[in-house]
């Protein structure tokens, strides 16, 4: 049957229950997991958690013409993918179920290999759809992020120039002031706002500077310990961090300091969201996603993210922090994008934030010896 592992499921919209129920039962032995409506409202309520996305609709249900439902259903969830099923084998009854919409239909009665094989069809097209949603949405991160570089690299490095003057004009004044003068401390703080101001611009200066990986394939593993242990000494003292490395080395082609940076960035992030007090779990692993990936799991149980952080927390600038910059997020983005890889932050199941980091890695056992 189809070859995507994904769970699927369906709705079935029939009055026959008997009909419903066996066809139910004969899809959830392939796999498929099936609602059930027996009219027209019980279907359109079904609809509204967003989560159906095949329909298999009899063209009669009871009193009710299908095609008009089929209508309805369609203009209520535009993507939806209708199957109409009809016992009338005319070719009006086909050409109405694809005027309503319709993907396909079936003549009824169907042998369980023919609704697999049309049903078949109907998974295939949602994966198309999906991936191709999926590419528009990385093209327009990918543009999001090349726009912010730009930004980013012109304005860091005026912006720079002009610091160096007002830390040089500052540094005079504050060398000139007697340590009583009371006036020395608004100096000082001056300073220190300057070199605040120095680190920003050094950060946007990075994010504006990344490049596309190249480069040996470096264990990852050493790269996720070492700044996972210089936080546990200094800014992540007070959590409980937990890391799980492969027993293998895990090899793949990053930039060492944008690897150690991310784990960084998730690290602070974990220790932001749980008050510097909780406990977050660094996960390194190999996954197979059709071809080898390196997955970072960095999962705390903070207070998670809002619906705002939920759907922008990846753009550029976007922070919920007094002195956040919103770029720790993006340049992994970046990282990740330029890698041919990606990366997501979601709401664990249990309360806090999963942030997820997939890369492009050798097969586990393949060009050890390099880099290790
Ligand atoms: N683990 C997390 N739990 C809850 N919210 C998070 C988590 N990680 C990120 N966020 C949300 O996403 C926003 C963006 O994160 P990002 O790392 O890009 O920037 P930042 O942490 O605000 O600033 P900085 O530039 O200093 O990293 C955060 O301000 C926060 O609202
Ligand atoms: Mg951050």
């Amino acid at each position: 049957m189809n070859p995507v592992a994904a769970p699927r499921q369906i709705l079935i919209v029939d009055d026959d229950p008997d009909f419903a129920t066996a066809t139910s039962r004969a899809l959830a032995l392939e796999g498929i997991a099936c609602r059930i409506a027996h009219d027209g409202a019980a279907a359109m309520a079904e609809l509204a958690d967003g989560q159906i996305e095949i329909v298999l609709l009899d063209i009669r249900i009871g009193p009710e013409d299908g095609t008009e439902l089929a209508a309805r259903m369609r203009a209520a969830a535009p993507g939806l993918i209708l199957m109409l099923m009809t016992a009338y084998a005319s070719v009006d009854s086909a050409v109405a179920a694809l005027k309503a919409g319709a993907y396909d239909y079936l003549r009824k009665p169907f042998f369980l290999d023919e609704l697999m094989q049309s049903l078949d069809r109907c998974f295939q097209l949602a994966d198309l759809r999906r991936g191709k949603a999926r590419a528009e949405r990385e093209l327009v991160q990918i543009r999001q992020l090349e726009t912010t570089s730009r930004l980013a690299a012109g304005l860091s490095h005026d912006f720079r120039n002009m610091l160096a003057v007002i830390q040089a004009n500052l540094s005079v004044l504050d060398e000139r002031l007697h340590k009583a003068d009371a006036l020395k401390p608004y100096a000082q703080d001056a300073l220190e706002a300057v070199q605040t101001a120095e680190t920003l611009v050094a950060r946007l200066l990075g994010f504006a500077r990344a490049r596309p990986m190249s480069g040996p394939p470096v264990d990852l593993r050493s790269l996720v310990s070492g700044p996972t242990d210089m936080l546990r000494r200094s800014l992540c003292a007070e959590m409980t961090l937990t890391v799980g490395l492969p027993d293998q080395p895990l090899l793949a082609p990053v930039n060492p300091g944008q690897m150690e940076t991310a784990v960084v960035n998730l690290l602070i992030n974990a220790r932001d969201a749980t008050g510097g007090t909780g406990s977050a779990t660094i996960v390194l692993e190999h996954v197979w996603r059709g071809s080898d990936y390196a997955r970072l799991t960095v999962q705390d149980d903070g207070r998670g993210l809002g619906p705002d952080a939920l759907e922008h927390a990846l753009e550029p600038m976007f922070t919920t922090k007094p002195d956040g910059t919103g770029l720790g997020l993006p340049m992994i983005q970046q990282m990740a994008l330029m890698g041919g890889g990606d990366f997501r932050l979601v709401n664990a199941a249990g309360g806090g934030a999963r942030a997820i980091l997939e890369l492009p890695c050798l097969k586990p056992g393949q060009g050890s010896g390099e880099n290790m």
